[in-house]
């Protein structure tokens, strides 16, 4: 009687760790998909108020000050208009 009580908490607890750690699994998951890349930003941010801006109109310095002047436009945070910077210096063959 005393055993079965202990495997039947056993298996319980069992099933309470592997829940927690598909949960946790599943959170991870869920972060890893709200990471975008600074060319998805770029794409969903930047053409909100105009048409989306071609990389390749401005030099790497320009496109600081650009980005500079948006970020306060759009509201970007500090992180994503790092990212979208990124894509556009890297996009612009410079
Ligand atoms: C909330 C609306 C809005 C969003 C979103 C926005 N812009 Fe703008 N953008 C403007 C306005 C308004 C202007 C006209 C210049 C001004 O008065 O600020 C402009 C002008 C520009 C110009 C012309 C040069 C300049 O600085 O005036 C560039 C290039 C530009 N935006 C790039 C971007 C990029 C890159 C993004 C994404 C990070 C972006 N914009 C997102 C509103 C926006």
């Amino acid at each position: 009687m005393g055993c079965r009580f202990l495997n039947r908490k056993f298996v319980m607890l069992t099933i309470c760790f592997a829940l927690a750690f598909i949960i946790h699994s599943c959170k991870t998951k869920n972060e890893l998909i709200i990471e975008k890349s600074g060319a998805q930003l770029w794409g969903e941010n930047c053409g909100r108020c105009h048409n989306t801006p071609d990389p390749t109109t401005y030099t790497d310095e320009k496109w600081e000050t650009v980005a500079m002047h948006m970020k306060v436009r759009a509201n970007i945070s500090s992180k994503e208009i790092v990212l979208i910077k990124e894509f556009l210096k890297s996009a612009n063959g410079d």
